[in-house]
């Protein structure tokens, strides 16, 4: 039996100017449905890319991707992504960015106020309201990353691919939002892929951790069950010496064991 998310033998070589490079190979990974899975390893390890394979803007040089034992070919409705650079729509406004994407996934079978009301509370969920009718020029990096999460969100998709989505937050709308994103997740059962380079974070809200080794040609090096019962509470868990055990095995693996290898 295939995982919900199946990846047997993915490979990814890029066409450069000094020629092939292969940035990920013999990556084997199956996910349950409503899996909490976070990506983790070194910089330019091939985090993105992998999410990407999986978003189905790329197609692996080798191997294959299923979903619900359909082969990944192209993007789809139920596959939202959070990029790591808030890719929005300039001459929308936040307002505008959300509703496109609601659009485009309940447009068919529901009425405009009910679009209209799904985006303006996906916008809420983080924080947005005050911000509904100003474009991406003229908001923070961290709220555009906040409007990339709620037209993620919004779509209520069957899988959530997550790159960095935090990274340029600061430390307390980080934790509300990882906050936030668990009470969700667990709402929708939505299978989520998420890249991180945040330790803490990936302990906290993933079922298992993939540590990856570094490029050229990374693959996993090892994954991580993270076996801490849920709901979760950040505070509690700063107690829990299971969760600390967690942290210093991810840490060791991204700081010795990579480490040595990258040397
Ligand atoms: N379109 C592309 N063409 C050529 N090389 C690429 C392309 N996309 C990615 N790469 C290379 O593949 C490797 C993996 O890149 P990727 O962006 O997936 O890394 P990452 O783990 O997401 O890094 P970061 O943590 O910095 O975001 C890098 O060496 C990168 O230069
Ligand atoms: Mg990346």
């Amino acid at each position: 039996m295939h995982g919900y998310l199946h990846i047997d033998h993915a490979k990814m070589v890029f066409d450069t100017k000094k020629g092939k490079f292969t940035a990920l190979s013999d990556i084997n990974l199956d996910v349950k449905q409503g899996e909490f899975i976070t990506l983790i390893g070194h910089s330019g390890c091939g985090k993105s890319t992998l999410l990407n394979l999986v978003a189905g803007l790329n197609d692996p040089s080798d191997g294959v991707l299923l979903l619900s034992d359909k082969e990944i070919k192209g993007p789809g409705p139920e596959r939202a992504v959070v990029f790591q650079n808030h890719s929005l729509l300039p001459w929308l406004t936040c307002f505008g960015n959300v509703y496109l994407a609601v659009e485009r996934v309940f447009g068919a079978k529901e009425p405009k106020a009910r679009l209209k009301e799904r985006t303006e509370a996906a916008l809420d969920m983080v924080g947005l309201t005050h911000a509904l009718h100003q474009r991406p020029n003229e908001i923070s990096g961290g709220m555009k990353q906040r409007v990339g999460i709620a037209r993620a969100l919004a779509m209520e998709p069957k899988v959530l691919l997550l790159d960095e989505p935090f990274g340029a937050l600061d430390a307390l709308t980080r934790a509300g939002l990882q906050d936030e994103l668990m009470r969700i997740v667990e709402e929708t059962h939505a299978t989520t892929l998420m890249v991180t380079h945040d330790v803490d974070e990936a302990v906290l809200l993933s079922d298992r951790i993939v540590m990856m080794t570094n490029g050229p040609a990374a693959t996993i090096g090892d994954i991580l069950e993270v076996g801490l019962p849920r709901p979760r509470d950040r505070l509690k868990l700063a107690e829990n010496p299971g969760y600390h055990h967690l942290r210093g095995q991810v840490l060791e693996f991204l700081y010795q064991k990579q480490l040595r290898k990258a040397a």
